[in-house]
């Protein structure tokens, strides 16, 4: 690995502190940290990135409802997320708050290389403004709701804006955004997406309001007080601000840009594939390599929403399932990039399929007939057959395949992959029956059970990135040593004769409890 490809900066949105988090919230999370998570493991050195954004109109209304004032309520509302994280266990390496200094600094910074490089003009604007997505849209874009209300295309309200204003001179990079894309072709993921945005940068860009008069909650702009900058332009740049990018010294800032990934949601693509590549071509610094926009959750069928009052809280589920067991879900059930639906049924089902029956029934299985029928000691490796060699070459195989699957971001792939090879070891024992030789050929048994407990580790290696609790306690029963669980350790071979601790089941059968 050289020194660029050893480092591996990945970010979640910044979460919007008006909201309480859900499973929605949940799923970026945790996609990012499995992807973190998987990268440490490959023995590279990962930055990860989350946080809470807390300007902006949106927040200042919420305050506003809630009668505190907005920096008391983004202080309380910041922890609920931050509780999420720990919630999660996830291993992020910072969390960036953007009413940090930190982030003022580098927000500032930006506006004036923008500005410096004649990218910001004062104008007026008079359009149409949603305060719940935080965003302009145009005319074309906009329907009539039954009431004749104009609304965006999520369906979200729409008032009508007119203030004097800064402009980014967006309509000026339309032909370098395209070009970018059109030479980074893997820079919007998945394909379908990457299609939408560049037939909407095709369609022409206006230039873009980048403040805003009629609030005060956010960053001035340098030199004119009256204007708030738009809390885009505020937000996008947490993910330069938390390495520092205000002083070009800094060893993050030097290490980590440009991100190799940022994980979004559909919802806000556009930010992150054509406001954002604008801004860091205009301010001369460089574009992230990838902007991956994952699909949206629905919960039995229909669309989340506190009106609604179907929104899932993780805490519910993790409480009632399991973190693992959430996670996994998570992680399955839908191909990373699509849409899908949350219900407590389908976790249950799947749960019990891949991870009771499959995976916690094959440790369960060996384990236990190792602890009774062999002193609890890894067994004696032998000779092996070619069936044995079979089963340790497809690992090994499989271990590839994962790996350039999870290169790529197909969690869903790298999943399916690694059940192929749990399904085959559960094949294995039933056709070797280690019950039946231990009454006619013991040394086979053992040779068995070694395979067995060797193919065991090696799925638990790349489970833990997954699903890390049952997986490290599967890997603690096989007595695998805590600071031998990388990437690196994965042709450690199994030392016969080790003892194994009391077997116990990790993943058990769920019911749906009402
Ligand atoms: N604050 C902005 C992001 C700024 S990043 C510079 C924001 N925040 S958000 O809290 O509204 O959304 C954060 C993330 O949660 C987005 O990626 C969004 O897509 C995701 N989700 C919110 N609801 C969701 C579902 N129902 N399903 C899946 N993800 C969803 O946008």
């Amino acid at each position: 690995m050289n020194n660029k490809s050893k480092n591996f900066y990945i970010t979640t949105p910044i979460y919007y502190v008006n909201d309480v988090p859900h499973i929605g919230h949940a799923y970026t999370t945790v996609i990012c940290d499995t992807i973190a998570n998987f990268n440490r493991w490959l023995g590279k050195d990962v930055n990860f990135l989350t946080g809470t954004d807390e300007h902006g109109q949106k927040v200042e209304k919420s305050a506003l409802k809630a009668g505190i004032d907005p920096q008391r309520f983004t202080d309380e509302v910041s922890k609920s997320f931050f509780n999420l994280a720990k919630k999660l266990e996830i291993n992020n390496t910072d969390f960036i708050r953007t009413t940090e200094k930190r982030h003022k600094k580098s927000v500032i910074e930006l506006w004036k290389k923008l500005e410096e490089n004649g990218n910001i003009y004062l104008g007026k604007y008079s359009g149409w403004y949603s305060v719940r997505d935080e965003a302009f849209y145009s005319e074309d874009e906009i329907n009539e709701d039954k009431d004749g209300n104009k609304i965006a295309p999520n369906g979200s309200e729409l008032e009508w804006v007119e203030e004097p204003s800064y402009f980014f001179k967006l309509s000026s990079w339309q032909d370098k955004l395209l070009k970018f894309y059109k030479d980074n072709q893997e820079f919007i993921s998945p394909k379908s997406r990457y299609n939408e945005v560049v037939s909407f940068v095709n369609k022409g860009l206006e230039d873009l309001s980048i403040s805003r008069t009629t609030f005060k909650w956010g960053i001035p702009v340098p030199d004119n007080n009256d204007h708030i900058i738009y809390v885009w332009l505020d937000a996008l740049t947490n993910y330069i601000s938390a390495l520092n990018y205000t002083n070009s010294k800094d060893n993050n800032w030097k290490t980590f840009w440009p991100a190799n990934i940022h994980v979004v949601g559909k919802d806000i693509l556009r930010f992150h594939a054509v406001y954002w590549p604008a801004f860091l071509m205009a301010a001369g610094i460089e574009i992230p390599l990838k902007v991956y926009a994952h699909g949206w959750w629905t919960v039995d069928g229909k669309k989340m929403s506190k009106s609604t009052g179907n929104v899932v809280s993780p805490d519910y589920i993790i409480d009632k399932y399991g973190l693992d067991q959430f996670k996994y879900f998570l992680l399955r059930e839908v191909r990373f990039g699509q849409d899908g639906d949350f219900s407590e049924n389908a976790l249950v089902k799947r749960v019990n399929s891949d991870l009771a029956n499959d995976y916690g029934n094959l440790a369960q299985r060996v384990l236990s007939f190792i602890y009774k029928n062999n002193e609890a000691l890894i067994p004696n490796k032998g000779t092996l057959d070619k069936v044995d060699k079979d089963l340790l070459y497809a690992m090994d195989n499989i271990k590839d395949k994962i790996i350039n699957h999870m290169n790529n971001y197909k969690i869903t792939d790298a999943l399916e992959e690694l059940w192929l090879i749990i399904r085959k070891s559960n094949t294995y024992i039933d056709e070797q029956a280690p019950w039946a030789l231990k009454k006619t050929d013991l040394e086979r048994m053992n040779t068995v059970l070694y395979v067995l407990c060797s193919v065991i580790k090696n799925v638990s290696l790349i489970a833990k990135n997954f699903i890390p609790i049952g997986a490290n306690k599967i890997l603690d029963q096989l007595s695998i040593n805590k600071n031998k669980r990388e990437y690196a350790n994965f042709y450690d071979e199994l030392i016969s004769g080790t003892k194994l601790s009391k077997p116990e089941g990790v993943f058990p059968r769920l019911e749906i409890k009402e």
